[in-house]
Formats: structure tokens, sequence, C-alpha cells
């Protein structure tokens, strides 16, 4: 058995201030009170991150790529019904396709935010843009995509956790970066790697920064 560098550091990092990220957004709106402005925070952060991985989807170390894991439905369907039971490296067909589901939940959910207001004092930076249905609509969206969104972690969760009790140690691969396999072939951090992470997180947050910060017009006040 050799123990392939599967996650480069970049994709681990994403993954758990993601984890940290989400988790935070339930406690701000369901455990602490006055937090939503922590919540309005971290929500753009969210959309940096997942900028970030779309965009390292692209650019990033080979396992990390789209094109290394995204797959047709026909293969999906044969990994899943037994027919294809090869061991893959990367994430497997349907984990594939749980990452690409998750990603969109959370784009959805946190885009949706931005449209929205809290009735108090806090709005969405687009909330003054939009028509008043069109921000119901949002809002809508934001109160029960979130409900998906819990659903698709516990399925995520209980998968990553049935792989880990056959003996696939999916989440110290997530730690370290390693999985075990027969295959001997590997991959090492290439020289310039740090460059262009931080080139693409650089990006990803001015983009992020300048569509929640810069474009959006001034907010109403409020007459008393
Ligand atoms: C808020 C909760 C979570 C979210 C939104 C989430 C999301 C994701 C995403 C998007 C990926 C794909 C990574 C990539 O290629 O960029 C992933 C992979 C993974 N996650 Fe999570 N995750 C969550 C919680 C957890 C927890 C708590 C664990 C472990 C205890 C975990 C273990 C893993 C593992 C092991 C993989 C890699 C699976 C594979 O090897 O194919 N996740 N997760
Ligand atoms: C992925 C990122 C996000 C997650 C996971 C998230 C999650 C949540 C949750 C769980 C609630 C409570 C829903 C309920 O009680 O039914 C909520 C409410 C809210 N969120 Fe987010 N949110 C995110 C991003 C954002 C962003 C970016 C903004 C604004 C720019 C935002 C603004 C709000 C507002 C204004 C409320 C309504 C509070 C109220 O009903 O009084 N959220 N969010």
């Amino acid at each position: 058995m050799n123990n392939i560098y599967v996650w480069d550091f970049p994709t681990r990092l994403f993954h758990w201030l993601l984890v940290i990220s989400i988790a935070f957004q339930y406690v701000s709106t369901e455990i602490l009170d006055d937090a939503m402005q922590w919540h309005f925070y971290v929500g753009y952060w969210i959309l940096g991150l997942v900028l970030f991985r779309l965009i390292w989807g692209f650019v990033g170390h080979v396992y990390s790529r789209f094109s290394a894991f995204v797959c047709s439905p026909v293969k999906t369907f044969n990994y899943l019904t037994g027919k294809d039971e090869k061991v893959y490296l990367t994430h497997n067909p349907a984990g594939a396709w749980s990452v690409i589901v998750l990603l969109t939940i959370i784009s959805t959910q946190a885009v949706s935010g931005l449209f929205i207001t809290d009735d108090i004092f806090l709005d969405g930076p687009y909330h003054s843009v939009v028509s008043s249905d069109f921000a119901d609509a949002a809002n809508w969206v934001h109160h029960n995509v979130i409900n998906a969104l819990w659903a698709f972690i516990v399925i995520h969760l209980i998968a990553v956790f049935a792989y880990q009790f056959k003996g696939h140690k999916l989440v110290q691969g997530m730690v370290h970066g390693k999985k075990q396999t027969s295959e001997k072939e590997a991959f090492a951090l290439t020289p310039g790697i740090w460059w262009k992470c931080g080139l693409v997180a650089l990006i990803s947050f001015a983009v992020i920064y300048s569509l929640v910060e810069v474009i959006p017009p001034e907010p109403d006040f409020y007459d008393f």
C-alpha cells in the first residue's frame, strides 16, 4: 500500500474553514443575540471561500481539479449500482456530485442573503436595489434552502463515516492530505504553488469585497 498525497493544503484549509464558517452561521442566527452583523461578514467570507474553491477547481493540484472527479450521470449510476467497483483516489463519482450540490446550495444561500433584510437594522448590500417581490423571494430562499443545506450536510457526514467504517480513512485524508492506495501514482507540491494559491485567494476575496462593499449603493437611512 502507498500513501499518496491527494488533497493539497489549500483544499483542506478551504474545507475546514468552510465547516467552521457554516457552523458559525448556525450559531449566529439560532443561538447568539445581536450577531447579525457578524452573520453578514461571515456570509461574505463564505462567498469568498466558495469562489476560491471554484477557481482552485481549475488551477489547483491535479486531484483538486473538477476535471479529476466530476463525471457523467451514467458513470455515477454504475458506481451507485455497484457495476463500477474502482477505488477512487480523489472524490468517487457520488462524492463528486455531492461536492457540486453542496457548493451550489451554499452559494445560493449566501447570494440570497445579499438581497434580504433582518427587518430591524441591517439590509443585505443589494436589498435597496431590488423590488420588494424579489426581496421576498430571496427571503423565502434564504429561510428554506437552509433546510436543504442541513439535510445535505447530514448526508455528507453519513457517507463519510460509512466509508470510514469500511476502512477508507477519508477523514484523516482531509486532515493530512494523504490516502492509502495500491496505486503507485503520486505527485509532489510543485514549486510556486503557494504564489498561485495566494493569488487565487487575493482575487477571490477582492472580487467579493468589491461586490459587497464597493459596488452596492449607499444604504438608505430611516427617518425616525
Ligand atoms: C458544515 C459542514 C460541512 C460541509 C459544508 C462540508 C463540505 C465539504 C465539501 C464541499 C467537500 C469537498 C472538498 C473539496 O473537494 O473541495 C467535502 C469533502 C469532505 N468532507 Fe466535508 N463538509 C462538512 C463537514 C465535514 C465534517 C464534520 C467532516 C469529518 C468529520 C467532513 C469530512 C469530509 C471528508 C473526509 C471529505 C473528503 C471526501 C473524499 O475523500 O472524497 N466534512 N466536504
Ligand atoms: C452560506 C452563508 C449563510 C448561511 C449558512 C446563512 C444561514 C442563515 C440562517 C440559518 C438563518 C436563519 C433562518 C431561519 O431562522 O429560518 C439566516 C437568516 C438571515 N440571514 Fe443568513 N446565512 C448566510 C449568508 C447570509 C448573508 C451573506 C447575508 C447578508 C448579506 C445573510 C443575511 C441574513 C438575514 C438578514 C437573515 C434574517 C434574519 C431574520 O429573519 O431576522 N445571510 N441565515
